[in-house]
């Protein structure tokens, strides 16, 4: 098994799946052209990622780190009539190179993107008056995934879905003499699901065109 042949099945279920669009296609090739990681979602998992948004019939979505708003457009897209999207992001250039491409998919007044340390930003969000979110993404930096969960549960209501991309980490979250702040973070995470009361959640390791990971998906009581 190696990554050639995960990609090669990303691209056959992509094909099969994930119709081709003109704004996410563009948006990858600006992103790509303005020097940004390629460490978006992949198609297949960035349509999971809408599903999941309108099984859960969201109006208010928040994504913790947009790089270049690849995952943003597909959840902005999964939003009920009227609804809204903030998306926090740490490099000025990221936030614009995503603006841009939030702008050509039409969704620029549908999404927010704030532009700060998500820890600082998310203070702030709760401070201000607006109903919680139903739906959180979170997928910048690793060492405060633990963090961000906090804010996410701090910021949601009974029902809202909790997704944190990466908790796998081609399986070394369950190496415990780690001492990488990427893998401590993402075990935080599982300290903290393990003894959180009322909050249901599962990991699912995943192979795919971005190699070995997984994502956890969690619902608040
Ligand atoms: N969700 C995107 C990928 C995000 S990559 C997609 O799938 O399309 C992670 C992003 O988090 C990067 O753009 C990075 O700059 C940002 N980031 C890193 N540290 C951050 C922080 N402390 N606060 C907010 N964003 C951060
Ligand atoms: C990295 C970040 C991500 O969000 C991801 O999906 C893959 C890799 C990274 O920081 O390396
Ligand atoms: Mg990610």
């Amino acid at each position: 098994m190696s990554i050639e042949q995960w990609t090669l099945v990303d691209r056959y279920i992509t094909d099969a799946l994930v119709a081709p669009d003109a704004a996410l296609d563009a948006a990858l090739t600006a992103s790509e052209a303005a020097g940004l990681p390629g460490i978006n979602v992949s198609p297949n998992q960035g349509k999971l990622l809408h599903l999941l948004a309108r099984v859960r019939g969201a109006k208010s979505i928040l994504e913790v780190g947009t790089l270049g708003g690849y995952s943003t457009i597909w959840l902005a897209r999964a939003l009920k009539p009227g609804g809204k999207l903030v998306t926090l992001e740490l490099d000025p250039k990221h936030a614009e190179v995503a603006r841009e491409n939030l702008r050509r998919a039409g969704l620029a007044e549908t999404v927010d993107v704030r532009v700060g340390r998500a820890l600082e930003l998310l203070p702030a969000l709760a401070q201000e008056e607006r109903a919680p979110f139903d739906f959180v993404f979170i997928d910048a930096d690793k060492q405060n995934v633990p963090g961000y969960f906090d804010w996410a549960v701090k910021l949601s209501a009974s029902g809202s879905v909790i997704v944190v991309d990466n908790t796998v980490r081609k399986g070394a979250v369950a190496d415990l003499s780690t001492t990488d702040v990427n893998v401590k973070g993402v075990q935080g995470l599982h300290d903290k699901l393990r003894s959180h009361p009322g909050i249901d959640a599962t990991t699912i390791q995943t192979v795919g065109s971005k190699g070995y990971d997984g994502f956890t998906l969690a619902i608040v009581g």
